[in-house]
């Protein structure tokens, strides 16, 4: 199903008497095997409701796991040989689009170069593959590339010292010939799992997650069932890159997360405030229940929606890299990132209605693909103005503190 995503979201949906899609054509053909790899993307473009622009949690969780890219970086073998007469590549898995996509790459790509220079005096060139979902905006990207260094003629714009190239694929499934990676990087990404695990969405199952449209305080069935697709998906991801990265190459990886099996598989998040601010928890079944109590959608619509995402343990991400072999894990840390900088806190406080919108925005930059395979784009519309309302009236929120939990885990192909 091809997604509207040129339409603006601060557009106005046409009225629909008698002229809606049936959302019913919509619902549950994205979500069958395979189904939401055509669909799951960040919001493409650059307008409010874009990834573009909805990126500041994933950029603080860069800045924070920049130095340890870096010594991870500094403590690599170089490859010399193959430095000389080959390229040195590089690739970032579920890259997205923006700016954070693009300092990734040049943050890895400079200190790489930097190393050369000085350890070996030499340049060796530099190829960087920007893979996602075919469903990425990749016109986006690449349109946003600086101009190469041998083209650019402009002193003051920064050069892109690599060659680039886009890889439209699911991480969980092979990307590159064998031995073909130096350095493969994966921020912010692998907490998105591979499907909605079946059962959740099984009215029959014990799993059936009813009445939720994610899995943070679910029932035990619900959770497991999760936990298990995030297992499967991790042992996918980590089988793939064995294969792709070469000896003495590097895996980085920064993936939503907790901290330790101490915190419960339900409890997602970490402390009530986070889960009650957090954009896929409490707000977000509200604003389902709202459609639903205004007759717009059925239950089996709303419980036919999940979101597909899943915040391992350190112990489930170090257990997967030993079952899977072949890496050595050199670092494996929690982290902590608050939601938002005190600046936008103050700005709320004083302008309830702008945090709403700033909340509804970062719901559509992320949700708005799947939640219109799901729904269309009217009802969607409607889902994420009910989302904007609840966030908007319920000012006690601002003064709650949310907190992102991630964790960065380095591993070197041995
Ligand atoms: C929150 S964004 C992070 C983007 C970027 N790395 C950053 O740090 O800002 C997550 C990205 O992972 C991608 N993604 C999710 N599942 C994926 C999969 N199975 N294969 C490849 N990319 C995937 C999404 O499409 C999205 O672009």
């Amino acid at each position: 199903m091809e997604l509207s995503r040129a339409m603006s979201i601060s557009s106005t949906p046409t009225p629909r008497e008698g002229l809606e899609p049936n959302y019913k054509e919509h619902s549950h053909t994205w979500a069958a095997e395979g189904g939401l790899h055509r669909v799951l993307c960040m919001q493409g473009g650059d307008d409010d409701g874009s990834y573009a622009k909805n990126s500041e949690a994933p950029a603080s969780a860069i800045t924070l796991c920049k130095p340890l890219l870096l010594t991870a970086i500094q403590s690599l073998k170089l490859f010399k040989e193959e430095g000389i007469k080959d390229s040195i590549r590089i690739a970032d898995l579920g890259c997205a689009t923006g700016y954070n996509t693009l300092a990734t790459i040049d943050m890895v790509v400079e200190s790489l170069r930097r190393r050369y220079i000085q350890e070996c005096g030499f340049e060796p060139e530099f190829e960087a593959f920007f893979s996602d979902l075919p469903s990425n905006d990749f016109n986006s990207l690449f349109r946003s590339l600086p101009a190469a260094a041998t083209l650019s003629s402009d002193g003051n714009a920064k050069p892109r010292r690599y060659y680039a190239a886009g890889v439209p694929g699911s991480f969980y499934d092979r990307l590159f010939p064998k031995r073909k990676l130096h350095v493969a990087v994966s921020l912010s990404a692998l907490h998105w799992l591979s499907k909605i695990p079946d059962a959740v969405l099984d009215k029959r199952s014990p799993a059936w997650n009813k009445g939720r449209a994610w899995i943070d305080g679910a029932k035990r069935e619900v959770v497991e069932a999760y936990a298990k697709q995030s297992e499967e998906d991790l042992d996918n991801f980590l089988r793939c890159r064995k294969e792709e990265i070469v000896q003495g190459g590097m895996l980085f990886m920064v993936m939503g997360g907790r901290p330790g099996s101490e915190q419960q598989l339900e409890n997602q998040l970490g402390d009530p405030d986070s889960r009650a601010k957090h954009p896929f928890a409490t707000s977000m079944d509200e604003a389902w229940q709202d459609l639903l109590n205004q007759g717009l959608i059925n239950e089996e619509t709303r419980d036919g929606f999940n979101i597909p995402a899943y915040m391992r343990s350190m112990e489930e991400v170090e257990r997967a890299i030993k079952r899977c072999g072949g890496f050595e894990l050199q670092l494996m840390e929690y982290q902590r990132i608050m939601e938002h900088s005190e600046e936008k806190h103050k700005e709320w406080i004083r302008d309830p209605v702008s945090y709403g919108r700033a909340k509804a925005n970062l719901v559509r930059a992320t949700l708005r693909p799947i939640v219109e395979a799901h729904l269309g784009p009217y009802l969607s519309q409607d889902l994420f103005n009910c989302f904007e309302k609840r966030v908007s009236s319920d000012t006690t929120l601002l003064h709650k503190t949310c907190f992102y939990g991630v964790i960065v885990a380095c591993a070197i192909r041995n």
